[in-house]
Order: C-alpha cells, then sequence, then structure tokens
C-alpha cells in the first residue's frame, strides 16, 4: 500500500496563507475548537495544565513549543528566548523536565553557526536542572546536518539530549548505528514529511519493515530508547519483541501524540508500560496541524464536523 496522496496535499495546504489565516482565525478560537484535538493550546498555561492532565492519568510529557523555519537571525533567537522561558516556567511546575524542539525552529535554516549558539544556550539552561531534551527530525534535507549538530553536542559533553530517527529514510539503519555508538537515547518514528523515492521507502508496507527491524536494533543495543507509534501492529510486535529478550517495560518507552489513539495511551498504562505523551502548543501550530490531518483522512471528516456542529450549535463534537 502507497501512503495517501492526501498526505502530499496537505504538505501543500501546510503552505497556503490563506488556509493558515483561517484555521488561525477559527481553530483554537474558544477551549473547544478542533486545532485543540492535537495542539494543547497556544500558551504555556494551556500546556502546563494539559500535560498536569496526562500525568493524572499516568501518563510522562514531552513539552514542544511549536515552531519551524525561522527565516532570520532575530526570529531564531525571540524562539531560543521563548524556549529559555518555557524551561524556566516546566522547572517551577510539577512536570516531567522533557521537552523537544526543532532546530530549523533555533535557526538552522538560516546558518550553522546561529542554530548552534541557539541550542547550545538551550542546553546550558537545561544541564544541571535535569532536563532532557529530544531534537526531532525534520525533512530529510535536514537529517545530515541535524545530526552532525547533534554529535558536535554530544561530544561537547551535553548528555541530556536524544534524538529522533526515521524508519522511512533509507539512510536510517546507518544513522541508528552511528547514534547507538555516541550511548544517546533514540526515538524512532516513521516519520511525517513527505519524501521522494531516492531517499525514502513511500510503501507503508516497507516503511513498517524498517520499523520493526530498527526497533529491534533499539531494544537490543539503545539507551532508553522510546518508540513513537500510533499502529498497533508495531506495538505489539514491540511488546512481544520485549518479553521474548527478557527485556524489561522500564527499559524502553512508548511515545505517542497529544490527542491521537488516547484508548491506547491508557491500555498500554495499564499493562505497565512506560508511555509518554508530545504535548505541542504554541502560536505556530498550523504545519503541524496540517500534518496530523494528513496522516489520517478522518480527521479530517473530525475538523469539519466541529465546524459544522460548532457553528449550529456552538457545542463540540466528540471522537
Ligand atoms: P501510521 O501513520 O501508520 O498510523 C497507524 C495508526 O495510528 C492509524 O491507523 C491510526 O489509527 C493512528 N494514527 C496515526 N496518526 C494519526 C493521527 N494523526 N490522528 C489519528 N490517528 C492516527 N515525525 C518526524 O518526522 N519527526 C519527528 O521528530 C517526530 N516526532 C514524533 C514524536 C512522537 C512522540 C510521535 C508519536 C510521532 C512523531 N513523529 C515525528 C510523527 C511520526 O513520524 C508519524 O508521522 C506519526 O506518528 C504517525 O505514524 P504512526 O507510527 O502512528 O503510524
Amino acid at each position: 500500500m502507497l501512503y495517501l496522496p492526501s498526505r502530499a496535499l496537505f504538505h501543500l495546504f501546510a503552505q497556503s496563507t490563506i488556509l493558515k489565516r483561517l484555521a488561525s482565525r477559527f481553530g483554537m478560537a474558544t477551549p473547544d475548537s478542533f486545532a485543540r484535538r492535537f495542539v494543547a493550546g497556544e500558551s504555556i498555561d494551556e500546556a502546563l495544565d494539559t500535560a498536569l492532565a496526562l500525568r493524572a492519568r499516568g501518563l510522562q510529557v514531552t513539552l514542544d513549543y511549536l515552531g519551524e523555519s525561522a527565516a532570520t537571525p532575530a526570529e531564531a533567537d525571540t524562539a531560543t528566548r521563548d524556549y529559555l522561558q518555557v524551561l524556566d516556567r516546566i522547572a517551577a511546575s510539577d512536570i516531567d523536565r522533557h521537552v523537544s524542539l526543532k532546530l530549523t525552529q533555533l535557526g538552522l535554516d538560516v546558518d550553522r553557526a546561529t542554530c548552534m549558539d541557539n541550542i547550545r544556550r538551550i542546553l546550558e539552561a537545561a544541564d544541571g536542572r535535569d532536563f532532557f531534551v529530544c531534537i526531532d527530525m525534520e525533512d530529510s534535507r535536514h537529517t545530515e546536518v541535524t545530526l552532525e549538530t547533534f554529535e558536535t553536542l554530544w561530544r561537547h559533553d551535553h548528555r541530556n539530549i536524544g534524538i529522533v530517527l526515521q524508519s522511512c529514510l533509507y539512510r536510517t539503519d546507518d544513522d541508528i548505528r552511528r547514534i547507538l555508538a555516541t550511548g544517546a537515547s533514540i526515538r524512532l518514528v516513521k516519520g511525517a514529511y513527505r519524501e521522494t523515492s531516492a531517499v525514502a521507502h513511500l510503501a507503508i508496507a516497507d516503511v513498517n519493515a524498517a520499523f520493526l527491524r530498527m526497533m529491534r536494533m533499539l531494544l537490543d543495543h539503545g539507551h532508553d530508547p522510546a518508540i513513537a507509534t500510533h499502529d498497533l501492529a508495531m506495538i505489539d510486535e514491540t511488546i512481544a519483541y520485549a518479553a521474548s529478550r527478557g527485556i524489561a517495560p522500564d527499559r524502553f518507552e512508548f511515545q505517542l501524540l497529544h490527542g491521537v489513539r488516547r484508548d491506547l495511551q491508557a491500555d498500554l498504562v495499564a499493562r505497565g508500560f512506560r508511555v509518554r505523551v508530545y504535548v505541542p502548543f504554541g502560536q505556530q501550530w498550523f504545519p503541524y496541524f496540517m500534518r496530523r490531518l494528513g496522516e489520517r483522512p478522518a480527521n479530517v471528516a473530525f475538523v469539519i464536523r466541529s465546524l459544522w456542529h460548532e457553528r449550529r450549535t456552538g457545542t463540540r463534537v466528540s471522537s
């Protein structure tokens, strides 16, 4: 089976300024607006409330202050300052000191030095306060530079960092070995970006086969790996593999996105597994939201139903 063409369509939509303007107007307007299904809110206060509610259900969290593609040093600097404030707010709260971020948010597309300076500012604030910072992986144009940045930081003794690798890319088997050699923690995902057959598997069966192969590498050799998926087949295989190898459930964790498969989140916790929920928030939620819609056409129907229902009755559609 091929990835749905809808995924490509939503990547195009994500760049539309008209849709962005419309979504910004309606998507977060009220506490029940449709984008809140996947995004905790625009403010850190909303994110902390969401995180506390998840903690009360036995889930761990990682907060992601959304943003990507800073176009100027000033934008990257603003994002960095914002992140520093986010760290302060998390440190003053009762939630996990665990965040996820994207390097383009910190200026990777401006130039490497700007990005390196900014990520170091964040890690210096994170070091000593027991924060864990996971570097998200963006599209394949950024894979090598993200890995190199990560390795530089690791060499400079920032050991409170982890990185995401995507099973859809042909290169990822090698990248896993490369990162495993450092001893760093890896989050394995299928990959959310639109890629070509020159660099990535396009057939979902191939992405899944690679995911399982990589999951086994991580369970056997990884340091606190995260298996990040909502795919029951991947999760069941992970549980079965861990059991067959005598790997205790506390040696790895599952990670899921906020608002996706909440039933599965609860089920895994009830079965004694560590589950971390990725909680995105911030004003720049539109590209993230569009990627979630592209992953599952039913989400589009959910949004349309929510909009229609809210317009007619002022109340919320649950799903
Ligand atoms: P798949 O897309 O095959 O879906 C399997 C099933 O999960 C679906 O049938 C459906 O039931 C459910 N599902 C999946 N997505 C859904 C959605 N949006 N809404 C409702 N149901 C859905 N990617 C990346 O490129 N770089 C990164 O840094 C990260 N980081 C990241 C962190 C965490 C914690 C997670 C869980 C995921 C990411 N991703 C990511 C996203 C990842 O690459 C992938 O796009 C999504 O997780 C969807 O893929 P699945 O593995 O869930 O499988």
